[in-house]
């Protein structure tokens, strides 16, 4: 090999390596952003990264393009690890035309994710883009269109994480949305289908770059972004974390990781966590961090729907996916935005055999015109169907109250729900005691001389025979009333049994559930 050739492949190398150039990336910089390659960096185990497709070019000639042309196109395409694991990434680069896609550079992100549907390797996605590539026109749409199939296709195959770091607009959202898992980061990426400029044509609203789609926005009144972040850094370390919980593939179980942590450890502080008080609120959140390997929850859409708590813990090192109602919020009862939200996450973990692990706390579905109109009755039967549809091993514990539906659609016996615990603070029953007895004894107590002491003394008797957790055992609705302060070594032994459990749902080419 002559020297001449070896230094003509550095040389291009060197080109690349500069992506849109050295003012532009100071741009990006004095923006508090990283460049794409930074960002892969530090992402990937180090000197991990090998890249592919780094000197693609686009084949447009329109306004002026055939005169800009940058090696790689706006996008770093390649395959590396995470702690050991190999992932496959796609890092948009903002410093050339804006990140935006022209048809080879969706070329190369569709390169990446027929390799991770072959091999069975998750897909990072650090995105970082203006939209379609205006000069490419149909060329542009047409190369997203081609990125939606894949993540389509890939959806429950292989893990897809996306990370949004800069503005998304237009198409560019799309992609991240059939996407699994959304990051976002605070103050510095937008996602919105159109700007604020042509909203303000459309609708006459004004309204600023981060109300309308930045990082709070979506994580805590769209559900659009599952996390938001204060930082890249951050967002990039919160992926590797998420990873750890999850397999590479739908074949694979989740990593299993040596415990620490004593499995058959009591936690006594249990036995009085739930007050006596049924209408007294608690943090479930205390209940789950106690429960679990070391105190740890990693919680997704923390700030959505906060009524429903859904996150991945360990369990004596068993990766599991944690849902549980939120007494101290809304009193824990389901609504339409809780049981989107937790339907969504049942399924991945479904569809990635992380067995499920309910918290359930719940007083029913959110009455009133607002969720009726909604379609509290379509988006509560996502989780039914979520719950209804999932194989991997199910465990649930009823803390305190588990009244009419809500009952049935938390992970209940019925539902094939493996092991069901009741603590003996467990209210099982069609409704609240005092709702109850409003309705079965309305003409003795509008009959009785002292109406408010008739309505105490049925409450009182209703609470005693059905306000407990026994006449669901005596059924075998619930497989063991136990106590709290046991739960933790409950849970893991009853996983170590359920370890190859086998369930199979009907064959079908795919099921209808209500969107
Ligand atoms: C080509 C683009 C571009 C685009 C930005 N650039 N967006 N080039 N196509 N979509 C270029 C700019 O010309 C500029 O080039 C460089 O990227 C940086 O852009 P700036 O505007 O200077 O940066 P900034 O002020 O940070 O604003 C970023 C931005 C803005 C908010 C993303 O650029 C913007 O609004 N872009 C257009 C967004 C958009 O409407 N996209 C199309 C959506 S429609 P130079 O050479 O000056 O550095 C769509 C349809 C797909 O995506 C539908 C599929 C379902």
């Amino acid at each position: 090999m002559s020297t001449d050739r070896l230094a003509h492949l550095q040389a291009l190398r060197e080109r690349a390596l500069e992506g849109g150039g050295r003012s532009r990336i100071d741009e990006q910089h004095k923006k508090g952003k990283l460049t794409a390659r930074e960002r892969i960096d530090l992402l990937l185990d180090e000197g991990s990264f090998e890249e592919i497709g780094m000197f693609v070019l686009h084949r447009s000639s329109d306004f002026g393009l055939d005169k800009q042309r940058y090696l790689g196109d706006g996008v770093v395409t390649g395959y590396g690890r995470i702690n050991g694991r190999q992932v496959l990434v796609f890092s948009q680069d903002f410093t050339v035309f804006g990140g935006s896609l022209s048809g080879a550079h969706a070329e190369k992100i569709c390169k990446i994710m027929d390799l991770a549907m072959k091999l069975g390797v998750p897909v990072i996605g650090l995105n970082d883009s203006g939209g379609a590539r205006i000069q490419e026109g149909v060329v542009s749409l047409g190369g997203y269109a081609d990125i939606f199939l894949r993540n389509t296709l890939a959806s429950g195959v292989v893990p897809q994480i996306s990370a949004i770091l800069g503005p998304c607009a237009g198409g560019a959202v799309y992609s991240p949305a059939i996407t699994d898992f959304v990051f976002m980061v605070r103050n510095s990426s937008y996602m919105f289908v159109t700007g604020p400029n042509v909203v303000k044509t459309v609708t006459h609203e004004e309204v600023t770059f981060e109300e309308l789609g930045g990082a709070v926005t979506h994580a805590s009144k769209s559900g659009v972004a599952h996390f938001a972040v204060e930082n890249e850094a951050e967002c990039l370390q919160g992926i590797k974390k998420l990873l750890s919980f999850i397999p590479s593939n739908n074949r694979e179980d989740p990593p299993f990781t040596e415990c620490t942590d004593d499995p058959q450890r009591k936690e006594e502080s249990l036995n009085t966590i739930v007050p006596e008080n049924p209408n007294k609120p608690y943090d479930m959140k205390e209940v789950i961090k106690r429960i679990c390997d070391h105190g740890e929850l990693f919680e997704v859409h923390e700030l959505y729907a906060p009524n429903l708590i859904v996150g991945f813990a360990r369990l004596g090192g068993y990766s599991v996916g944690v849902v549980a109602n939120q007494p101290s919020v809304l009193a824990g009862v389901l609504d339409i935005d809780s049981s989107i939200k937790g339907a969504r996450f049942v399924r991945f973990c479904d569809a990635f055999n992380i067995p499920l692990v309910v918290f359930e706390d719940v007083p029913g579905f959110l009455p009133g015109t607002d969720q009726e109109w909604r379609g509290i009755i379509k988006h509560g039967a996502k989780l039914l169907y979520a719950f209804c549809e999932a194989t991997v091993p199910r465990l649930t514990v009823i803390t305190r109250k588990a009244y009419g539906g809500a009952y049935d659609v938390m992970n209940s016996k019925h539902i094939r729900g493996d092991m069901n615990f009741a603590w003996p603070s467990a209210e099982i029953a069609v409704m609240g005691p005092k709702g109850a007895v409003e309705i079965i004894f309305r003409k003795e107590i509008e009959n009785a001389p002292d109406k408010e002491q008739s309505v105490e003394q049925k409450v009182t008797e209703y609470r005693e025979k059905f306000a407990n957790p026994y006449i669901a055992a005596e059924r075998g609705y619930i497989d063991e009333v136990i106590a709290p302060s046991e739960t933790r070594p409950k849970l893991i032994n009853a996983l170590r049994l359920l370890e190859n459990k086998v369930d199979m749902n009907p064959k079908k080419k795919h099921g209808n559930i209500p969107l």
